[in-house]
């Protein structure tokens, strides 16, 4: 089977899931949060090198004050969790995203999360809180402006390759397979620069009922299609 490298995942359907159990929605946080860990443990087993989750968007600040304070109760306390998960699972924990809006507290917390697992070499959990696409590349665009304002990056220089090593996710190979869960089929302003070549999968299934069994038919789909990057593939070039 063709195994990704990189499968990036919008979590979605907390809300609704919980609402199906007639349970008030922080609940469904409280069960996605708890569903992350065995998702991590099953797509390393898979052979997934690296799995970059979309937690908190840009736009979600808009929500209820107690349902955001919930979630990034949930958030901090997962990654506080977390050091010892790395540790124990051999995994590299990143965030991404504008962490500057966040409690000090927490940036603190991630930072020392980043690098204290940053040599471990098992799979590569990317995690993305206050995220926005279109934030992400204005920051960047502002960040190498700076660069050539202060003369040292030239206009000449700036590439695809160079534009990319701004972006939050600098140095992490781009998704080969994007999931979305609970039944909606838009992006909503995830990874849109790094997501140009990916293969697209959508699942009914809600996050908290994304398990193994689902992550494998994903897979199974992604390995069944046939990705050209509008070239040519190799066998058919010498027919
Ligand atoms: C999506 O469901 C969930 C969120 C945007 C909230 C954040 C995610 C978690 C708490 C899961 C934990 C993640 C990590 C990495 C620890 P929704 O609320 O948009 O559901 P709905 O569309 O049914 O309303």
């Amino acid at each position: 089977m063709n195994i990704p490298n990189h499968v990036a995942i919008i979590l979605d359907g907390n809300g609704r899931w919980a609402k199906s159990k007639g349970m008030p929605r922080n609940y469904g946080h409280t069960m996605g949060a708890k569903n992350v860990e065995g998702v991590c443990r099953a797509a390393y087993d898979l052979g997934i090198r690296y799995l970059t989750f979309y937690a908190f968007s840009t736009e979600n600040w808009n929500r209820p004050r107690a349902e955001v304070e919930a979630i990034m109760n949930l958030l901090e306390s997962y990654l506080k969790n977390c050091q010892k998960i790395a540790k124990k699972n051999n995994m590299r924990v990143r965030v991404i995203g504008d962490l500057s809006h966040l409690d000090s507290k927490f940036q603190e917390n991630i930072k020392a999360l980043e690098e204290s697992s940053a040599a471990y070499d098992g799979l590569c959990l990317t995690i993305a809180i206050n995220y926005g696409s279109r934030d992400e590349m204005v920051r960047a665009m502002k960040k190498m402006t700076k660069d050539c304002m202060a003369g040292e990056l030239g206009v000449e220089e700036i590439n695809e390759e160079k534009f990319a090593s701004y972006l939050d996710t600098a140095g992490i190979p781009d998704p080969d397979l994007l999931i979305r869960t609970s039944g909606e089929q838009r992006l909503s302003n995830y990874l849109l620069w790094q997501l140009a070549y990916s293969e697209f999968y959508f699942t009914d299934t809600p996050w908290p009922d994304f398990h193994e069994e689902e992550l494998k038919k994903a897979v199974e789909a992604y390995s069944a299609r046939d990705r050209r990057y509008g070239g040519l593939k190799e066998e058919e070039i010498h027919v």
